[in-house]
């Protein structure tokens, strides 16, 4: 963002900081560069004041001619129309005189003239250099914070599988992921194209609580390196793509495919050598490559052919998935982290995922 804000967009600019708080940056706010503007923005509202203080009066003259009759205009329009001139209705008098009064006691609590303040410590003393907008929020989150603590407390000393059964800390779980994940993994956790299932029990990086955690707190980033040129361009990719259906054994081109499996080394660095993707290496070297097993039919692009040749020829590394421990922090992490966990479960109602 460039450095130069425009004062009416002071109020417009949101970011995130560091820790993961929402900065409402109030850059507008008592940013005088002299006194004499600040005096300026004074006078222009005081005269603002006294004027309608003035009109209020001014219009408040009984007109009428005699007491209890309506004073009448000396012009006629269309030979018989005739405009009277009544004094102003009470109700709009008064609800003029609660806007001036109201507009009097905004300024005097809240930064509203020139680089003047506003009283709002007297209400909360939080406030006693002034009230600003990031004030507000940080009081605001401060409290939230104090509210959820103890609840969070309690979430940090459970298991997933505690929690899993726990409905507070499911809604919790829940409400989070809703927030957060949804719009990439879908409501349900589903997820789409690009986007993993999370509740297929089938894992890039593994489904057990520290996994998942480790996922969710670090952010991933898997890399499916482009193999056109080394495959030997269009033909070698075509070979290749019909190995890789055979290994789901979906309908393929068996001597394409057969071709394709000689050249299977370069993938088995990562996919292993039956294909089973980096979590089934027995080593558990790979595990953190998050390549998927390619035998299973469940696809993170996309099992037709012009996917599939796609992803060998120009390679995939745009599914990112973002680290959360500075937006959520680790309470929370915790706790959307079970939610995720609890999502993969059997025919019997029982989680599938390993505990540890
Ligand atoms: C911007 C989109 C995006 C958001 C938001 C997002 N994710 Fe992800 N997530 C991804 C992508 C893409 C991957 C796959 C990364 C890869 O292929 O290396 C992924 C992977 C994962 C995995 C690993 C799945 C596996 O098979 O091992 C888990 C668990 C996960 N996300 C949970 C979450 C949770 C919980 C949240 C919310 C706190 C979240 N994600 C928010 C895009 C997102
Ligand atoms: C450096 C490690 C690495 C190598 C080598 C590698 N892959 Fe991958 N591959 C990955 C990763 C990681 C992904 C997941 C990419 C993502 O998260 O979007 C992937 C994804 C894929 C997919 C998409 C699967 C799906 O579910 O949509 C296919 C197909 C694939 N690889 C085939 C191959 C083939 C064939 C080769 C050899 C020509 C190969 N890969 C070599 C790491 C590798």
């Amino acid at each position: 963002m460039s450095d130069f804000v425009h004062p009416l967009m002071s109020h417009l600019l949101v970011g995130a900081n560091g820790a993961g708080d929402v900065v409402l940056k109030n850059v507008g706010e008592a940013d005088f560069v002299s006194p004499f503007w600040s005096w300026f923005v004074i006078a222009i509202t005081v005269i603002g004041f006294l004027f309608c203080i003035l009109l209020l009066i001014t219009q408040l003259k009984a007109r009428t001619n005699k007491a209890g009759e309506a004073h009448v205009q000396p012009h006629e329009w269309d030979e018989t129309l005739q405009e009277y001139n009544n004094p102003l209705p009470r109700w709009w008098v008064w609800m003029f005189v609660i806007t001036i009064v109201f507009g009097a006691l905004y300024l005097w609590m809240y930064p509203g003239l020139g680089a003047y303040k506003g009283n709002m410590g007297l209400i909360d003393p939080a406030y006693k250099d002034g009230w600003t907008e990031q004030k507000q929020y940080d009081v605001e989150k401060a409290k939230l914070d104090a509210t959820s603590k103890p609840l969070y407390d309690k979430f940090a000393g459970m298991t997933f599988a505690q929690m899993a059964e726990d409905k507070a800390a499911m809604q919790v779980g829940k409400h989070l992921f809703l927030n957060n994940c949804a719009q990439c993994h879908g409501d349900a956790g589903t997820g789409g194209n690009g986007f993993p299932n999370l509740t297929d029990g089938d894992w890039l990086y593994g489904g057990s609580p520290d996994v998942i955690k480790q996922t969710i707190t670090a952010g991933r980033a898997g890399v499916m390196p482009a193999h056109g040129d080394i495959l030997g361009g269009a033909e070698g990719v075509n070979d290749m793509a019909n190995y890789v259906l055979s290994l789901s054994n979906s309908a393929h081109d068996a001597v394409a495919a057969a071709r394709g499996k000689d050249k299977f080394a370069v993938c088995a660095a990562c996919h292993t050598a039956a294909g089973t993707g980096s979590l089934s290496d027995p080593t558990g070297a790979l595990a953190a490559i998050g390549a998927p097993n390619l035998t299973d039919k469940i696809w993170l692009h996309g099992g037709d052919m012009k996917t599939l040749t796609e992803t060998i020829s120009k390679g995939r590394n745009k599914s990112v998935m973002p680290a959360w421990d500075k937006l959520l922090g680790a309470e929370r992490v915790h706790v959307v982290a079970a939610y995720v966990w609890q999502l993969n479960r059997g025919d019997d109602g029982k989680v599938k995922n390993p505990e540890k």
